[in-house]
């Protein structure tokens, strides 16, 4: 707790534990007035809760009678506290006189919320501060026969600080939050979202996807409704639409024994297909908070909305209509069907949400060996450099003979050209073209069909986080392609933001406002801090027919976005995932979750370390950090990089770097693989999962907590994934480290340049998942109080007769045989304080 700055002594909550030498209140009072003559209706507590803590009485106004009664009245001791804390004003009066009544107000300090202000007992969230800043509050209380007396408490409010138990490393089946805090299960695969669907049974059987929830929840955005549920609210923390990914399917759970039709020459029954095709996608689904503080969805919103594979989309920007777009379905390439592995996201200053197609390259049914003999060259090299060589498609849905003959719902998984098609409008060589965008959605309006933003490249997006928006700069977009060795890009609008389009009626005329028209940029990292955003221009540098890999205009650039940025030499990183911008300093941080491939050999400043993990394999918790034989080698762990824009512009084309945190475990080499000097409380591996709080509550302003997810592969033998809470400083605050490198094989060294070291101040454990999950997807409703995030696929090594997790039915104690679903989490602080602080 924190001290209080009277002479009181703690309290648990009884008021007469007032150590002080002073008398009590109720001593003053009843050294004069018999009980029944002195109690009013009001609170005989006085005293200030910080948090969860409490305060004794202490001090107090003298009585003096006023018309004949008296008047006693006191506001509790002098308190401190910190940003985003809940404080507890309580008022006490007393005194001969009758009916009395009580209220709270502000004197000075900056202005709060108070809560039950006219009654004896308010309270307030404490405001950000960027210094120790005292709130003085006045407790008056009034009565007919005796007039109004008042007193004054003085509340310290501290800058926000991350202010929580850490959790430690587990294998549980469960989400373990700190003490003080509750996890709650929100929104589960398989949950109805339409009025009528039934509820899910959980055992294969159940059907409808696209009036289900879907399978692995991935990254998510709270949307404020109005309290009436119609309309954009951006302020309202207790009504709103989740907007999430469904990025993929743990295939197994989905059917009663698995899935069928799977063996070389069969086909995939229809059913089993539609189903896994709509349980990828993206769900909006309206949530509301109950006056008691519990939070549930609405099956029967009208709001609520299934985003699948099967979807209409519009194609949007430089690549509308592009001949290579051209398919059976669209044979002017300006439509398409769904979106597929949806992973990170982005939002807009207007309202809409940006959804990111990641490892769209595997679903699709394309042989090398029988296609590549029918295509150009050049077909064949972009085909290859996207990965789109799998030779029956993830889950074989090509291999469907439906129903309905004239249906290309399964056909369109298949990219090899038909060599008895007229051309591109006779089959669907071309679908892949259609996947690896960013789409862009309207979630208050189900309606509008989303629209493929193609000004954006076309990659294995992770997400697309914009910049601050700053009125009359053009705002950025930044992205990571998430494969190894891929790169990190920018997109920079050609217009100017407007603050006046941010309550725009046409939410998606604004994306075409902003999202159409403006400048992919590629990355290039310098070994001595600097860097540069290389534009990917049709006509500019290399980007041009003469190229090796030959380019025709500027949709063909963006269609082959990873050609043109190998042209252009962009930097190879170690699997950019997500962005995050700071919301008071504009810094972008991005993680790069791991790299297996990365040798002593081919490190670079900022992609520095190639070594060997020590994992055990699964099953064995052995860990052995000086051993050579480790399970991963090359970047294990991850890392986050940050950069600060020249000028703090989200239109510059240079900027400054540094590596904000190096994932390791506490026990590996401080040297060169623990460079962050991680410690039980606060190691982790595989970054992937980034965002800052809202800068619209005080985990979100001044030291804005940044909270990072994994998604790791090298450290489950010591712990499930979990989520981190941070509070970085700023780029350049550590200095220039030489790593020494040993892949296994070899040796090398590698200079760079690294943030400060992590503190127990600085980065702290604040969740762990349940079994063979990925913690993903977050944010907050906007006052900070209740954290939504999701699990993905816990259990994901299992089968239905075995499976590996009971997830989320084990939460609320042993479930054994059920099923594991990813769900949504919501988190709340006990106290309601603010998540985090
Ligand atoms: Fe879907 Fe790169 O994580
Ligand atoms: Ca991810
Ligand atoms: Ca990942």
């Amino acid at each position: 707790m924190d001290n209080p700055a009277a002479s009181c002594g703690y309290s648990d909550g009884d008021v007469d534990t007032n150590r002080s030498g002073n008398p009590t209140l109720q001593g003053l009072i009843e050294e004069r007035y018999s009980r029944r003559q002195t109690l009013s209706g009001l609170l005989a507590a006085t005293s200030a809760f910080m948090g969860s803590s409490l305060l004794a009485a202490c001090g107090g106004d003298d009585d003096s009678p006023v018309g004949g009664n008296t008047l006693v009245v006191a506001a509790g001791s002098n308190g401190q506290s910190a940003a985003g804390k809940i404080v507890t004003l309580n008022g006490q009066a007393g005194g001969s006189a009758q009916d009395i009544t009580g209220a709270w107000t502000q004197v000075s300090g900056p202005a709060v919320t108070l809560i039950n202000a006219g009654t004896s007992q308010a309270s307030f969230v404490a405001p950000s501060v960027s210094a120790p800043t005292p709130l003085v509050f006045r407790f008056t209380a009034s009565a007919a026969d005796a007039g109004s007396k008042s007193a004054d408490t003085t509340i310290n409010v501290d800058v926000a600080r991350l202010d929580f138990q850490a959790v430690p490393k587990n294998l549980n089946d469960i989400v373990t939050v700190p003490a003080g805090y509750t996890a709650s299960i929100l929104y589960r695969l398989g949950d109805p979202i339409q009025a009528g669907v039934s509820s899910y049974a959980n055992n294969g059987t159940d059907a409808n996807f696209a009036g289900r929830a879907g399978d692995h929840h991935d990254a998510l955005y709270y949307y404020g409704l109005e309290a009436t549920g119609t309309g954009r609210n951006d302020a309202n923390s207790s009504r709103g639409l989740l907007v999430m990914n469904h990025e993929n399917i743990t295939q197994a759970y989905l059917h009663p024994n698995g899935p069928t039709g799977t063996a070389s020459g069969q086909s995939r029954p229809e059913a089993e297909a539609l189903k896994e095709m709509e349980a990828h996608g993206l769900s909006v689904v309206e949530i509301s908070r109950s006056s008691a503080g519990s939070w549930s969805y609405n099956q029967s919103s009208t709001l609520n909305r299934r985003i699948t594979p099967i979807t209409p989309m519009a194609i949007n920007g430089p690549a509308r209509g592009n001949a290579q777009l051209h398919t059976l379905f669209s044979s002017d390439g300006t439509q398409g069907r769904g979106t597929i592995n949806n992973c990170a996201n982005g939002v807009t200053a207007w309202g809409t949400n940006l959804t990111c197609e990641e490892n769209w390259a595997g679903y699709f049914r394309r042989p090398p060996a029988a296609d590549n003999p029918r295509r150009s060259a050049r077909e064949v090299a972009a085909l290859a450099r996207y990965g789109v060589t799998s030779p029956t498609g993830n889950y074989g849905w090509a291999t469907v003979q439906p129903a309905d003959q004239s249906s290309t719902l399964y056909r369109r998984w298949d990219a090899q050209v038909d060599p008895a098609a007229p051309g591109p409008t006779g089959d669907f060589r071309n679908e892949p073209n259609q996947f690896g965008w960013v789409v862009e959605l309207d979630p208050y309006d189900p309606s509008k069909a989303p629209r493929k933003r193609t000004a954006l490249g076309r990659m294995g997006h992770e997400g697309a986080w914009p910049s601050n928006f700053v009125a009359g700069r053009r705002p950025a977009f930044y992205m990571g392609d998430d494969s190894r060795g891929e790169y990190i890009y920018k997109f920079v609008s050609n217009t100017p933001w407007a603050a006046a389009d941010a309550q725009a009626a046409d939410r998606l005329a604004l994306g075409d406002k902003y999202l159409d028209n403006g400048t992919l940029y590629v990355a290039k990292f310098n070994a001595d801090g600097s860097g540069a955003w290389l534009p990917l221009i049709f006509g500019q540098g290399p980007l041009t027919p003469a190229n090796a890999f030959p380019f025709q205009d500027q949709g063909d650039v963006l269609i082959h976005t990873r050609l043109a940025a190998d042209a252009l030499g962009a930097t190879r990183m170690d699997r950019p995932e997500w962005t995050a911008v700071h919301p008071q300093t504009g810094e972008m941080y991005i993680t790069l979750t791991n790299n297996s491939q990365r040798t002593a050999a081919t490190t670079d400043a900022a992609n520095p370390r190639a070594y060997v993990d020590p994992k055990a394999p699964f099953g064995d918790t052995t860990r052995d950090p000086q051993s050579p034989i480790g399970r991963t080698t090359g970047n294990a762990n991850g890392h986050i990089l940050r950069l600060r824009e020249t000028g703090d512009s989200s239109e510059a084309t240079t900027f400054r770097w540094d590596i904000y945190l190096f994932g390791a475990g506490a026990d590996l080499d401080p040297q060169n693989v623990n460079i962050s000097s991680l410690t039980p409380e606060n190691d982790f591996s595989s970054p992937d999962g980034l965002w800052f709080a809202r800068p619209t509550n005080p985990s979100g302003l001044v030291k804005p907590v940044l909270w990072i997810e994994t998604d790791d592969g090298a450290f489950t033998d010591q712990t499930n994934n979990q989520l981190l809470a941070a509070m970085p400083g700023t780029t350049g605050d550590g200095g220039a480290r030489t790593v020494t490198n040993f892949d296994g094989t070899r040796t090398g060294m590698q200079a760079t340049i690294v943030g400060a070291a992590a503190t127990s101040a600085t980065v702290r454990r604040f969740l762990t998942g349940p079994k063979e999950c990925e913690i993903t997807g977050i944010d907050s409703t906007p006052d900070g109080r209740s954290l939504f995030i999701n699990v993905q696929h816990p259990g994901e090594e299992g089968t239905p007769a075995a499976p590996t997790s009971n997830w989320p039915a084990s939460q609320s104690g042993p479930a054994p045989g059920s099923r594991p679903r990813s769900a949504t989490v919501v988190i709340t602080k006990d106290d309601g304080g603010v998540v985090g602080l």
